[in-house]
């Protein structure tokens, strides 16, 4: 059956243009009359919700405004869809003139009516993916319609019509982003595409989540070209000789170092040609022995020119970061004013709770930033930086020093617990670097302050808001033996997340202990090799290494090693932990709030509004209630004077906020936690708001994979506002 629409009216100048699309059965969309060869009438693109985080510019911003502050507590759901899996979604989706596209929690990609959720086509390219993906690019050129897509190591380009991937692009419709590292063989190389790639022009600009530990791939960003999937420019990040930064590392760091990836995502400046680059820490991320320097461009906001890869500015955000200080979140695209005068900038938010403010085009802080003097390393072999650089305004989001007075006062039990622990602990703030024998607490944690889900931007107000863990972690460092046993290598490449006795640190990382009741041999394996959720895969593991490996994980027993190869690592200290500081009965051993949703009007630095967010339902039955709680996904915010929000872990709960004040104006419970950023958009004149619930942060909770979408029950069409645009 065809349906026909009259999609929209378009207002450009003083002339009226009709404009007809035809959208078949199986989502096929001829374009009737349309004025531009791409996707990019501006009437249209209010209405769509085109790229990852709603545009290129990363805002979450929407200008749709028939939901409303009056009438947003009549929101039900309009449809849902059940993708029919298990394992949790972290997924933005595109909406592009009445088709959303969207992944399943093992990656199949998929096209729905966004009017009615009704599927038009699925593509399953046959690997089962394991690892978070977060969302899918657009580009169009004329009739050639492409969304591109990660599944693991690879990169697709599918047909928007059918999904099938075009033949033409790169090899067979996809590309390996193995190749093409300068690592041997490309096959053991470990990364996967977590985030969507940025589209420029004819370029996709990617990165690429990489391991934590070595051996891994270097973190180069590249450019692909969008037709032909031919690789076009990388830059990076582990500076080679004669480039800028080399002097930062180690000489041969470049042959033999890892990661400095860019698995957030990033974001574009289409007027400017610029592309956004934030980036993590260098492999090893807690012992940087093997890496002295600053470490360029870890840890660092880059700025490149999109269409050549060329560096313009950078801001390296932690020199030397021997604490995971990945930069988490896609930069936000704003305008500020400042004496008067409107600046383009750029905000990046940070898991220490930091937001930094830049002009977009030189770097130029736009707040002061100050450097400030940390202690020294005593771990033998590494040499901490001697100063970082902390932004003086907006004041941070999230607490920045655990005190004993800042325990939990849930129950005397637990507070006389975290009290007796805590004094076990260093606990002085950020940047003081490990050692060994004794934890470290890292507070903000390793999670944040921000997260993945990357703030929301209002164009009308200067307003960014940030949804924030707090969560207090801990760790320590452990000399490696640096033999070839399963033990060194369950120490070393293991241990880090599944503890040293295998325990884990439940619900974030399982124990490993009684293993193979839940999994057989060959999915441990396959789990080993490929990774699953936040596990990196260890594809560079010999056969012989990873069957002795598994045996000592299920037996213990430390078996000889077949032949010579090489231990996988010569990492000379491992990490003792990923720990969150929780109580006996598993609730934070710190004082709420543990979440937070903050508004910042970055004109000025100052706080607009600053709320607990989350709650656990158990705890607030007893009374115990707005305690904040652990939060993943991001918030959107629309003209409409909404912020909308899932992201929190326990309750399951999207909300929508008064953006001016904070205040809770409507709410509902998802079948799933909805840790992922929704987005919104409008099909035959009625918005909708879509957000992907699939849980898997809360242990005591199933996981799944559902899209649910929202709308007013009685469409009464209100007049858009006019093309104001941020576009
Ligand atoms: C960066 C942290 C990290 C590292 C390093 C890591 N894992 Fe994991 N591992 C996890 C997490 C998190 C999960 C749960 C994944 C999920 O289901 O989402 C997991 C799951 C597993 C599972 C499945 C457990 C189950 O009950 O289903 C096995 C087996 C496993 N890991 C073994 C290993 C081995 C062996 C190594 C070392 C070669 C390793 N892991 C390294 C974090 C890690």
């Amino acid at each position: 059956m065809e349906k026909h629409r009259i999609l929209k009216i378009l207002l450009t100048g003083a002339s009226l243009l009709t404009s007809a699309l035809i959208v078949t059965r199986a989502g096929l969309i001829a374009s009737v009359a349309n004025p531009r060869p791409q996707n990019t009438a501006p009437d249209q693109e209010q209405q769509d919700w085109p790229a990852y985080g709603g545009a290129p510019e990363n805002n979450h911003y929407s200008t749709l405004a028939q939901i409303n502050r009056s009438n947003v507590k009549h929101l039900t759901v309009a449809w849902s869809f059940d993708t029919q899996e298990e394992g949790g979604l972290q997924a933005n989706p595109l909406i592009i003139a009445g088709v959303l596209y969207g992944i399943t929690p093992t990656q199949k990609v998929f096209a729905l009516d966004a009017a009615t959720g009704e599927l038009l086509w699925k593509f399953d390219c046959g690997i089962r993916g394991t690892q978070p993906d977060r969302g899918l690019a657009y580009w169009a050129d004329g009739n050639d319609k492409r969304i591109l897509v990660g599944v693991m190591n690879f990169l697709y380009a599918l047909d928007t019509s059918t999904g099938k991937p075009i033949p033409s692009f790169a090899k067979d419709g996809r590309i390996d982003l193995r190749e093409n590292l300068g690592r041997e063989p490309a096959s053991a190389q470990s990364i996967v595409l977590t985030s969507p790639p940025v589209v420029y022009k004819d370029l996709l600009i990617v990165g690429g989540r990489n391991p934590e530990t070595l051996p891994a791939p270097p973190g180069d960003i590249r450019a692909f070209d969008i037709r032909t999937g031919k690789l076009r420019w990388s830059f990076h990040t582990i500076a080679h000789p004669g480039e800028f930064g080399y002097s930062t590392w180690p000489r041969d760091a470049w042959k033999t170092g890892g990661a400095a990836n860019n698995w957030a995502g990033m974001t574009l400046d289409p007027q400017r040609g610029i592309v956004y680059v934030p980036t993590g820490s260098a492999a090893f991320d807690f012992y940087g022995g093997d890496r002295v320097g600053d470490d360029l461009f870890a840890n660092c906001l880059i700025a490149l020119n999109a269409q050549t890869g060329k560096r313009i500015w950078h801001f390296q955000g932690v020199h030397h970061d021997i604490w995971d200080r990945d930069f988490p979140s896609t930069p936000a695209l704003l305008t500020v004013k400042r004496n008067g005068k409107e600046i383009a900038a750029v905000a990046q938010t940070s898991k220490q709770g930091f937001v930094y403010l830049f002009d977009r085009a030189n770097g130029n802080p736009l707040f002061p930033i100050k450097s400030q003097k940390y202690p020294p390393s005593t771990v033998p072999g590494e040499v901490a930086a001697r100063d970082q650089p902390l932004p003086v305004r907006p004041a941070p989001f999230a607490r920045q020093l655990l005190t004993s007075d800042l325990l939990t006062m849930r129950t005397p039990e637990a507070h006389q617990w975290a009290l007796e622990t805590f004094k076990k602990f260093r606990s002085e703030g950020q940047f003081v670097p490990f050692s060994v024998g004794k934890d470290t607490v890292v507070f903000p944690g390793f999670d944040g302050g921000a997260e993945w889900g990357g703030p929301a931007v209002d164009p009308e107000t200067g307003i960014i808001y940030i949804n924030s863990n707090e969560m207090a972690w801990t760790g320590a460092l452990s000399p490696n033996t640096g033999e070839n046993s399963p033990r060194a290598i369950y120490m070393s490449q293991c241990s880090v997340c599944h503890g040293e006795k295998m325990a884990g640190s439940p619900p974030a990382i399982p124990s490993l202990v009684g293993v193979s009741e839940r999994l057989a041999f060959p999915q441990i394996a396959t789990t080993i090799k490929n990774g699953r959720g936040r596990m990196p895969g260890f594809p560079n593991l010999t056969e012989d290494q990873l069957s002795a490996l598994i045996d000592f994980v299920l037996s213990g027993e430390n078996k000889d090693l077949p032949g010579s190869a090489p231990p996988p690592t010569s990492m000379k200290y491992r990490f003792t932990g990923y720990h969150r500081f929780l109580d006996p009965e598993g609730y934070p051993a710190i004082a709420p709030p543990w979440g937070t949703l903050n508004a910042i009007n970055l004109n000025t630095g100052e706080y607009v509004w600053k709320i607990p967010f989350g709650e656990y339902p158990e705890l607030a039955a007893k009374g115990l209630k707005n305690t904040g709680t652990e939060n993943y996904g991001g918030p959107i915010v629309t003209a409409g004077g909404l912020l909308f929000i899932g992201a929190t872990d326990f309750d399951k709960k999207f909300r929508a906020f008064d953006k001016s004040t904070g205040e809770l104006l409507w709410e509902a419970t998802l079948p799933f936690s909805g840790n992922a950023t929704p987005a919104t958009y409008e099909v035959n004149d009625r918005q909708f708001v879509v957000i992907a619930a699939g849980g898997g942060k809360d242990p005591k909770s199933p996981s799944g994979g559902v899209y649910v979408a929202f709308a007013l029950p009685q469409v009464s069409p209100t007049p858009k506002a006019s093309s104001n645009s941020n576009h």
